[in-house]
C-alpha cells in the first residue's frame, strides 16, 4: 500500500496546469469555494490524485473517471469493478493520498491548531474508554492526543466509506503515543501513523491483516507532469 504526501504550495502557472486535467463536476465544485487558498487546495490535490492514479492505470490524469459510492466515498468508475481502492484527504498545505488494491483503505490528515475543548469534544463524540484515556493526560499533551486519536478514527470511518453515518462512539482505537491499532475489532484491519511533517496528524487505515504502508512524496515539479 502506498501513501502519497504532496505538498499543495504550487505557483499560478502550476495551479492552472491543475486546474485543466479536472473533470466537470470537479471543477464546478472547486468554483463554489469562496476563498482562492479552499479552491486552491482543492484542485491541486484532485490533480495530485488524478496522476497518481494515473501512474498506477497507465493512462493521462484526465482520462481517469471516478464515481461515488453511496456515503460519498470516490472510487474509480472505469474499468467497472477496479480493484484498485484509493483515499484522500487534505488540510492545511498538504494532502494525502492512499492507493491500495483489493482492500479498503482510508486516510486522515490534519493540520494540528488549538482545540481548547478537546477533552469535551472526546466526551461527546468518541468513545468512552478513548474520552477517559484523553482526559487522563497532562494538560500540555492534550492537543496533540486529540489529533492523533481523530486522525485514526477518521482514517478507519473513511476506509469503511461510511463517513459520519457511522457514530464515531461505536469503536475505538488507542492514543498516542500507542501505536495506532483498532480496540474492539483489530483482527484484519492495519492502522499506521504518516509522518506528515512538523504540525501535521496523520493517518491510514486499511482493512487487512498486517499491511506494509509505504510513505511516499511526490517531487515538488509533479504539477508539469499533468499535461
Ligand atoms: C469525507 C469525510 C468522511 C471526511 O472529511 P474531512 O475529514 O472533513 O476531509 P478529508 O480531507 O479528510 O477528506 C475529504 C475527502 O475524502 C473523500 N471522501 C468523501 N466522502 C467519503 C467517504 N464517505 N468515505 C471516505 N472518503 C470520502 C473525498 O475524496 C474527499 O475529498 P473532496 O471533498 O476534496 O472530494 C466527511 O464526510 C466526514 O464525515 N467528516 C467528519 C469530520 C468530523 O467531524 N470528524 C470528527 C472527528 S473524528
Amino acid at each position: 500500500m502506498d501513501v502519497w504526501l504532496v505538498d499543495l504550495a504550487v505557483s499560478p502557472d502550476r495551479l492552472e496546469r491543475c486546474a485543466q486535467v479536472l473533470d466537470r463536476s470537479e471543477r464546478d465544485r472547486g468554483d463554489r469555494f469562496l476563498r482562492p487558498e479552499d479552491r486552491a487546495r482543492f484542485t491541486v490535490s484532485h490533480a495530485a490524485l488524478r496522476l497518481i492514479l494515473a501512474d498506477a492505470r497507465g493512462c493521462a490524469p484526465s482520462e481517469i473517471r471516478l464515481a461515488a459510492k453511496a456515503a460519498g466515498k470516490p472510487h474509480l468508475a472505469e474499468p467497472a469493478g477496479s480493484p484498485l481502492e484509493f483515499n484522500l484527504s487534505h488540510s492545511g498545505a498538504r494532502a494525502l493520498i492512499g492507493l491500495a488494491g483489493p482492500a479498503d483503505i482510508g486516510v486522515d490528515l490534519e493540520l494540528m491548531r488549538a482545540i481548547p475543548d478537546a477533552v469535551r469534544i472526546a466526551r461527546t463524540h468518541f468513545a468512552p474508554d478513548e474520552a477517559a484515556s484523553l482526559a487522563s493526560l497532562p494538560a500540555e499533551a492534550i492537543e496533540a492526543a486529540f489529533f492523533g486519536l481523530w486522525t485514526r478514527k477518521e482514517a478507519v470511518v473513511k476506509a469503511l466509506g461510511t463517513g459520519l453515518s457511522l457514530p464515531l462512539d461505536r469503536f475505538s482505537v488507542t492514543l498516542p503515543p500507542a501505536a495506532p491499532r483498532l480496540l474492539r475489532d483489530p483482527a484484519g484491519w492495519t492502522l499506521a501513523a504518516i509522518d506528515a511533517g512538523a504540525g501535521y496528524a496523520a493517518t491510514v487505515a486499511v482493512r487487512a491483516v498486517d499491511a506494509t504502508i509505504q510513505p511516499r512524496r511526490l517531487p515538488t515539479d509533479w504539477p508539469d507532469r499533468l499535461c
